[in-house]
């Protein structure tokens, strides 16, 4: 028996893809004009996908060793484009993809947020959606007069409120408030937009905005919580979830925890979809993709350098003062990616650091071999977790490259649509109702 058809997305920085890789080619140097990104965007919505989706970050992390050498070396987050004026380039040149910016609640005021969000609905004609983060690392908030982010579970109380300030404003104008009359002089009734007054304990905004809501009229929320408190946030407000949990029975566990969560608070479990995210290594025969698959395990030197410096930017902890050849020890705590480092503790039970980073699987469920065959076990995965899609992931060191994506969109895509696994067509007109439509 076949799985449901499930949704299909790309998580990605806008960021340099492999410079590494030999099919890598002027990218380096390019990708900031954005056209890598566009022809990304053309070959994923040709294949059939839901959307892309951009994380971000904006800082030059030292907390490696204490010098920023690791991260710019790596290029593991920066250099790093901010992808909101990134999504109005590629909607023009896609028809009806969804784009997904991520934009902190920490360091964006409710407003200004709103304004941008409800701007590019409209450019786009209803196909962006926020990633709502709040941040991890004290190293960012300097960038914006902070000394420190508040802690774990405040940052959320804080995204609760900005969240609602941003809806109030979305809410702000009536439908209909544009009336463009030549016969009464009206171009906008103000009996229809209305302040919102909003006190509360972090924010002040008096409203209304000024420019009523796109065609989605709240964009697509889309939140990657993982923490008791980052779950609850996210199944209140999310369309869309993104998750990283290992192996069937956690992405199961996960999804059940989320959609009884929304259904708590008063939502219909199917309107929040929950994405998972995986690396597909795809070779011509089963054997050849085994081999690339090991080659892409191997644990170099440059591999070492690149988990453990995300690990020390996102948690704050210097993962280099460690000794790889024993456990972690017990005492390193974090106010930045909680689940993260949990994960991380996880694996390194009863074994050294560097016994845990050669297990180490950054997605849900590992996927090797022939566009075929790999199909079949997204087939099989999804059909066991429930629903409700992936969220693939270029791996970032070799593999961010138009050959990978063409392997995607060209091979997977189409024998996963074989399978009737996937979208063959956008029915609906934003990116919001093509999401809720299954
Ligand atoms: C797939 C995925 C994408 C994420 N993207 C971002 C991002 O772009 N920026 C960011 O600051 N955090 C990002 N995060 C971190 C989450 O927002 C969240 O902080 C993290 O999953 C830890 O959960 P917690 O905050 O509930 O502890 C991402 C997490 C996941 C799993």
């Amino acid at each position: 028996m076949a799985a449901d058809p499930f949704h299909l997305a790309w998580f990605t920085p806008f960021k340099t893809p492999a410079w590494k890789s030999p099919w890598a080619a002027d990218t380096p140097f390019t990708w900031l004009n954005g056209e890598y990104y566009m022809d990304m965007a053309r070959s994923l919505e040709r294949a059939g996908f839901d959307f892309m989706m951009f994380e971000d970050s904006t800082l030059v992390s030292d907390t490696y060793g204490g010098t920023t050498e690791n991260d710019l070396k790596h290029g593991l987050h920066s250099p790093k484009g901010d992808p909101v004026p990134l999504l109005p380039m590629l909607a023009q040149v896609t028809e009806h993809m969804g784009f997904i910016a991520t934009m902190s609640t920490s360091f964006y005021s409710p407003f200004i947020l709103a304004r941008v969000m409800a701007t590019m609905d409209h450019l786009t004609k209803g196909r962006v959606g926020w990633n709502v983060v709040t941040s991890s690392e004290d190293l960012a908030g300097k960038n914006y007069g902070l000394d420190h982010l508040l802690q774990h579970d405040e940052r959320y109380e804080m995204a609760d409120e900005f969240i609602s300030v941003v809806k109030a404003l979305w809410d702000s104008w009536e439908p209909g408030a544009i009336v463009a009359d030549r016969e009464t002089g009206y171009l906008a009734d103000h009996t229809k937009v209305h302040p919102i007054h909003h006190e509360g304990k972090y924010f002040k905004v008096r409203g209304p905005l000024n420019l009523p809501s796109g065609p989605q009229g709240h964009p697509v929320i889309c939140q990657a919580g993982g923490s008791p408190k980052g779950r609850d946030f996210a199944s209140r407000h999310a369309n869309v979830l993104l998750s990283a949990p290992k192996g069937v029975d956690q992405m199961r566990e996960y999804r059940d925890d989320i959609r009884a969560r929304a259904v708590e608070h008063g939502r219909d479990a199917d309107d929040v979809k929950v994405m998972y995210i995986v690396q597909p290594v795809l070779g011509e025969t089963q054997a050849d993709a085994d081999e690339i698959a090991r080659r892409r395990n191997e644990l170099t030197q440059d591999q070492i350098e690149t988990i453990l410096g995300i690990m020390s930017i996102t948690t704050e902890v210097d993962f280099k003062q460690f000794d790889l050849d024993a456990p972690l020890p017990d005492d390193v705590t974090t106010n930045g990616h909680q689940s993260g480092l949990e994960q991380f503790r996880k694996r390194t039970q009863g074994k050294t650091i560097r016994e845990a980073l050669m297990g180490q699987q950054t997605e849900a469920v590992e996927l090797v071999g022939t566009p075929a065959s790999v199909a079949a076990q997204m087939d099989e995965v999804m059909e066991a977790v429930g629903g409700d899609g992936f969220l693939i992931r270029g791996e970032p060191v070799r593999t961010h490259s138009r050959r990978y994506i063409d392997e995607i969109a060209s091979g997977l895509a189409p024998e996963l649509r074989k399978r009737g696994l996937i979208r063959s067509d956008y029915p609906e007109s934003t990116f919001k109702a093509n999401l809720a439509a299954f």
